[in-house]
């Protein structure tokens, strides 16, 4: 157990406020599973009785602004399951206070991580925003990439199934699944056609969502996200380049400061 996780729970046993996130997250808040069971069981016991929900991909872009949407307009607790690096990768979180988020150490690529997640957290909701999401690195990592958007879901899906049925399942989709597109702009009836291992890996997912929908009668269910872009976006992305570029020319003008910016714009038109 660290020595975070050691001073949490002396501070819950003592009834005290819970203060994970009092100061800035960094690798050292993250708990394992055990830890965060035992937050979690110790909010129950006071009666904090409130949805418990796991996201995924909560350093990511989107799994990060869910938090905040959560933490903002609803009383739930929530547990963002990240992968311990060893370099700080927390930045889209590090604006958070709250003693209703934890993360906790996990691995969408372990089946084992999962289940454990699963069966101790028991959560009402499990939103699944982590993923390979790049689509270029899946030409290079063509099996990571399978396992861990479509090979992962399976894996939840089951755990869900097991341990905890009642719980509602989110899944991040992708346009990519559309592939060679037949019309523009695509619906819901629009055929799968991907051209990537990343679409393909989405649209497989989006298959085993449904067939444990209808077969086991979960809640089950896979979005289509068109591509969206904001500042807590990798810049690997080239509409985040894009993105990027053109938040630089509004801040140079407004700011006049055309010399600094320059050199900033001729990068990003380089790597476009
Ligand atoms: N942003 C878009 O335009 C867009 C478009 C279509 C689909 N999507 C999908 O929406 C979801 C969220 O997108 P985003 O832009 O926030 O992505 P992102 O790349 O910003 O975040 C992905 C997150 O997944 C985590 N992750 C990756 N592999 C993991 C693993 N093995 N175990 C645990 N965590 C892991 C990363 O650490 C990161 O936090 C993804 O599933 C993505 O494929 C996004």
């Amino acid at each position: 157990m660290s020595l975070d996780s050691k001073v949490i729970l002396n501070m819950i046993s003592k009834n005290l406020e819970v203060t994970l996130h009092g100061k800035k997250i960094d690798t050292a808040n993250i708990l394992s599973v055990s830890d965060a069971k035992t937050i979690r069981d110790n909010k129950l016991k006071r009666n904090i009785y409130a949805n418990i929900v796991i996201i995924t991909g909560v350093t990511g872009q989107d799994g990060s602004h869910m938090v905040d949407y959560l933490l903002e307009h609803t009383d739930a607790i929530i547990f963002g399951g990240v992968r311990r690096l060893s370099v700080y990768n927390h930045s889209n979180l590090s604006h958070i206070s709250s003693d209703r988020f934890f993360l906790v150490n996990f691995d969408l690529t372990d089946s084992h991580s999962i289940g454990q997640f699963i069966e101790k957290m028991r959560p009402d909701y499990f939103i699944n925003f982590a993923a390979q999401s790049f689509v270029a690195s899946s030409w290079d990592f063509p099996r990571q990439t399978w396992e861990t958007n479509c090979t992962a879901v399976l894996d939840i899906l089951e755990a869900i199934r097991l341990y905890r049925p009642s719980c509602r399942f989110y899944n991040a989709g992708s346009s990519e699944e559309f592939g060679n597109v037949s019309y523009s702009p695509q619906d819901e009836t629009h055929p799968l056609k991907p051209r990537s291992p990343y679409g393909a890996s989405k649209a497989a997912a989006r298959q085993i969502v449904k067939v444990y929908r209808d077969s086991y009668n979960l809640y089950a269910i896979q979005s289509w996200l068109f591509n969206h872009e904001g500042t807590r976006r990798g810049e690997e992305f080239v509409t985040r380049l894009r993105f990027l570029f053109s938040v630089s020319r509004r801040v140079s003008i407004c700011a006049s400061n055309v010399a600094s910016w320059t050199c900033t714009f001729s990068s990003r038109l380089v790597a476009l």
